[in-house]
This record gives structure tokens, sequence and C-alpha cells, in this order.
């Protein structure tokens, strides 16, 4: 399979599904820009995610909610252009799926019609059901996501974990069934407890990506700037930093304001 071997095919849902009856893990991150996809495809990355958390850390906004379908697009196209093995999925961003099945379907055909993404996610289960089924028979990938959903971060009242009362669990293990049965290819499980994820992976034949949500989903995703350690104060249990990017970023701004001011840069063979 292509994202062992290291050779070159393009991911599909068909890897994903794949992956999941091998028991091979797969690998997500998220992507707003066209440098950071291409390093994170040329690593090898099964998935990225254009994600709405760009509304957080791109935009610096406290929630997801201000972000825009122009946006969504705007950068699909910048990460597109970067990859050429992972799939690459595009958040459908708050309010432009939520008014009615006809409007969401339209904007996912935006989304598919204006850049080479190669599906969507929708938060929400029983709820966006009928939506997700809409998409999915017009060929359209759908990636779903329960759990903590940020999207009704007003409705929730925190970011804390869900689906520990009994009610939330079996709602979220119905949610999952609800999803699959309409057609997703997979599904996002955020801040959920390790073996209520483990209950809900083995109850659906499709792979579920976790966030904050244990070792025992089909795969992993990160908001990328979180796991690079761009920002250090945001440091919630499930992120591993696998870079302090923030330290080595601050040494090296500071290096090159102290060179310029010992006049050390440019040097000669930095000049024409
Ligand atoms: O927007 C996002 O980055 C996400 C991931 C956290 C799954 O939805």
């Amino acid at each position: 399979m292509s994202s062992t071997s290291g050779q070159f095919r393009k991911v599909t849902t068909k890897t994903f599904t794949l992956m999941k009856q091998k028991g091979i893990k797969i690998s997500a991150l998220t992507a707003y820009d066209f440098i950071t996809a291409k390093l994170l495809d040329s690593a090898g990355i099964d998935l990225l995610l254009v994600g709405d958390s760009l509304g957080n850390v791109f935009q610096g906004n406290e929630t997801t909610l201000p972000v825009t379908m122009d946006e969504m697009i705007y950068h699909t196209k910048a990460v597109s252009k970067g990859v050429q093995r992972a799939m690459v999925i595009t958040d459908m961003p708050f309010m432009s799926y939520q008014l009615s099945v006809d409007e969401a379907f339209r904007n996912a055909g935006r989304i598919m019609k204006e850049t080479p993404a190669g599906g969507v996610k929708i938060e929400g289960g029983k709820r966006v059901a009928e939506t997700v089924r809409k998409i999915t028979e017009a060929g359209i990938p759908v990636m779903g996501h329960i759990g903590l959903t940020p999207q009704s971060i007003h409705q929730f009242g925190s970011y804390r974990e869900r689906g520990t009362s009994q009610e939330e669990a079996d709602e979220i293990i119905s949610d999952a069934k609800i999803l699959e049965e309409a057609g997703a290819f997979c599904i996002v499980l955020e801040k959920i407890p390790a073996r209520l994820a483990q209950k809900v992976s083995e109850s659906i034949e499709i792979p579920t990506i976790g966030i904050g949500a244990g070792p025992y989903c089909d795969g992993q995703i990160l908001v990328t700037p979180d796991m690079l350690g761009l920002n250090k104060e945001f440091r919630p249990r499930f992120v591993r930093h696998y870079l302090t990017l923030a330290d080595s970023i601050d040494t090296a701004i500071k290096q090159y304001i102290s060179d310029i001011r010992a006049k050390e840069f440019p040097s000669e063979s930095e000049s024409y």
C-alpha cells in the first residue's frame, strides 16, 4: 500500500477503507497554506484537512464561527498546490450547511468545483444525516465529525471532553452509525474518552480519526501549528509537541536582529 511503501500513489477514500481493514493507522494533520502542505505531503501524511481551525490559528479568532466559504476555498486552493499524494479534505464552515440540505449541497459542490479538494467535512451526527446522504449520493466524499464539535461551542459552553455521561456516549455511538449509513467515508472523533472511541471504532466499518480520543481510533489528527509547538500557551493533554518551533523561531529572529545591528548580515558572499 502506498502509505507504507513510500511509493507514490494518490490517497483516496478506498485507501482509508483498506487501511482500516488491514489495521494500518491513518495519519492526518491540518494545513492552511502551500509550503506547509508541501512539507507534510512529502513527509508522507495520508490526509490533510483544511480545517476551519484556521479561524483560530491563522486568523486569530476566539472561535471557528467567523470563517467563510470564500476563505475555505482560498486556503484549499493554496494547500492543494503543495500536495501530490495526500487526500485533501475541506471543512464546511459554520452556516454553510445548516440552513438547508440544498444550501449544503450547493456549498459542497462549490468546494469541489472551485478547488481540487477530495471531499468535505461536516460537523454533527443525526441532525446532518440527510445532508451527508445528499452530498455523498452526488459522489462527493464526506468526512463526519462528532464528539466535541467546535462550531457548537456556544451550545456546549466550553471545550470540555464530550461523551462522559451515558446519554452522551450512547448518542455518539448512534451518531457514528447514522453517519456511516448516510455514506460518510470516515469520522473524526474529537475529545471523547478513549474507551468510547474504541467502542465507536469497533462498531462501524469506516475509519475513525481521533483528536483527543485516545489510541484505539483508526487514525489520528492534530492541528499542525499545535503539534509543531508554535503556540506555547496552548497545551491541552492530547497535543504532543513534536517540535518547539516557537522557541526555534524566537532564537532565529533574535539572531537575525543581532546580525543586522552588528553589520554581520549580509556578508560579502550573500551580496551581489
Ligand atoms: O478544523 C479542524 O482543524 C478540525 C480538526 C480539529 C479535526 O476540525
